[in-house]
């Protein structure tokens, strides 16, 4: 390549190679990327490259704690297995000393592109602490990736009159017929976010081009890694907004990622907005980005954590995981997001109970564990509450509850083990849709992989994801009803 390896690289993968064999193979989860080492947060780059995906992500290697930026990297056949590769960058440029912020990928003509946020920190001669943050790019073969000489590419001062130099962050790039066109979060006048539309010819020069939507002070503030692509007949802005207010059960307090539905122009660049909604409604998920499969699937990962609640044990060396990916479709005016069907080449051993009755508590034989899937369908709603109970023993528990009256599903790891004052339960609105049979149904899809469990309502119409750190020899799974549930269950251990 043509630039050495900096230092600060070098010693990062040094370091990194040492780390990942101390982590126990017995704390990973199995089949969701983990921090290699230390820290990780947002996906980045989430891409195909050479026939691979390819996912980076935000890494503070060096402790459990968010600090400054780094790349890391791994790689996957199928989305499920990923192999770590040493970390992609550093911080170790004048313009990106405060951090190597999210960002996107893209390959072009046999180059791994890399469009990311640099961050500008430091104290100025006369006292004054200059903050900026600017998007930079990166080259490489999809190991080693050398930073373009004239970075950055895209400064604030390009942005509308009023929007901060200081919150310009995470662009997400993609080719059109007509060029390379980039999102990127920003903060307008009124101190709320905003995602601006960027294109190039040749990802280095940059044009402004439009304000795409606003929050207008009611989606939260900041709004950090957009993401815009077409999905059936419609046009959808995902965004993850800091310091969102509750709104009913759509919307929580904190940081939120929601889906914008809408119209695209692409003539006029203009966007009208049509609807919002939560991207998922469990207790960890943020920061989401998704990738355009080579056989057309639109595929989306997340964060699985949580900024406010971080429940990461005291003794473990890694912070940090991904959700299991997930394939958007559009149906019903909604998007659904289903795990990649690549999963399914992982089941074993399947057990299945066919229009069980379950009234009070009750222990399905061969029904535990803490790496599998579930699959409940509920057909008789004889109950005020019904109750799936796991990762339980005679300690914990975590469980989802359904309000058959409120038509709401509840997840509640209150007795996970959490011993902060942190946030351990959450509802969705989530009615039964029609069965086969001329009845009503409501099922469940339940991914366990040790400390995360991923519940995906009617065939994918709304999502949980939420972490919980029980003992993993808490593998009990229980069924309990206030009434009398019909109900059918499928398991799969996942290996
Ligand atoms: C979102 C975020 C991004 C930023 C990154 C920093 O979780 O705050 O906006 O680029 O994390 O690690």
């Amino acid at each position: 390549m043509a630039k050495p390896i900096s230092g600060q690289l070098l010693k990062v993968r040094r370091m990194e190679k040492m780390q990942i064999h101390d982590i126990p193979k017995e704390e990973r989860p199995v089949f969701h990327m983990s921090s290699p080492t230390g820290w990780i947060n947002d996906p980045n780059g989430f891409s195909v490259f050479q026939g691979q995906y390819h996912l980076f992500f935000q890494y503070h290697p060096f402790s459990k704690k968010w600090g400054p930026m780094h790349w890391g990297h791994c790689t996957s056949k199928d989305l499920i297995r990923w192999e770590y590769l040493p970390a992609a960058m550093a911080p170790d440029e004048s313009y990106d000393e405060g951090g190597c912020y999210s960002g996107s990928a893209i390959e072009v003509d046999g180059e791994h592109v890399l469009i990311y946020t640099g961050v500008m920190d430091r104290y100025l001669d006369d006292g004054f602490h200059y903050y900026r943050q600017v998007q930079c790019m990166a080259k490489g073969d999809g190991v080693d990736y050398v930073k373009h000489k004239e970075n950055p590419v895209i400064t604030g001062e390009t942005t509308p009159e009023g929007s901060s130099l200081e919150d310009f962050r995470d662009p997400k790039v993609w080719k059109e017929e007509d060029g390379y066109y980039l999102v990127v979060g920003s903060r307008a006048e009124d101190g709320s976010g905003q995602i601006l539309l960027y294109r190039s010819e040749d990802l280095e020069r940059w044009e402004y081009v439009t304000v795409l939507d606003q929050s207008g002070n009611r989606y939260g503030k900041m709004w950090e890694c957009p993401d815009f692509f077409a999905l059936g007949d419609k046009q959808i802005l995902v965004v993850s907004p800091q310091d969102m207010r509750a709104e009913g059960l759509e919307f929580h307090n904190g940081n939120n990622s929601i889906f914008i539905y809408g119209q695209y122009d692409k003539e006029s660049h203009e966007f009208k907005r049509e609807k919002v909604t939560s991207a998922d409604y469990g207790l960890d998920f943020y920061a989401s980005q998704t990738l355009l499969a080579q056989d057309g699937r639109r595929i989306l990962v997340g964060w699985m954590q949580s900024w406010d609640a971080n429940i990461t044990p005291a003794d473990f060396q890694w912070s940090g995981m991904m959700t299991v990916p997930r394939e958007l479709t559009l149906e019903r005016g909604r998007i659904y997001q289903r795990p990649v069907r690549e999963l399914e080449a992982y089941r074993k051993d399947m057990v299945q109970y066919e229009n069980l009755t379950i009234t009070g508590s009750t222990v399905l034989e061969n029904i535990r564990g803490r790496v599998l899937e579930l699959l409940v369908e509920i057909t008789e709603f004889e109950f005020d509450h019904f109750r799936i109970e796991f990762g339980k023993n005679d300690d914990y528990e975590t469980f989802l509850q359904y309000s058959r009256k409120k038509r709401c599903l509840t997840i509640d790891r209150t007795h996970s083990g959490i011993d902060r004052d942190v946030v351990c339960r959450r509802k969705m609105e989530i009615a039964p849709m029609a069965g086969d049979n001329g009845g009503e149904v409501l099922k469940l899809r339940v991914l366990l992989d040790k400390y995360s469990v991923e519940v995906f309502a009617n065939d994918g119409e709304k999502v949980m994801s939420s972490l919980f750190y029980t003992p993993l020899e808490a593998d009990g799974i229980v069924f309990d009803c206030d009434g009398t549930a019909g109900i059918n269950v499928v398991k799969y251990d996942l290996q």
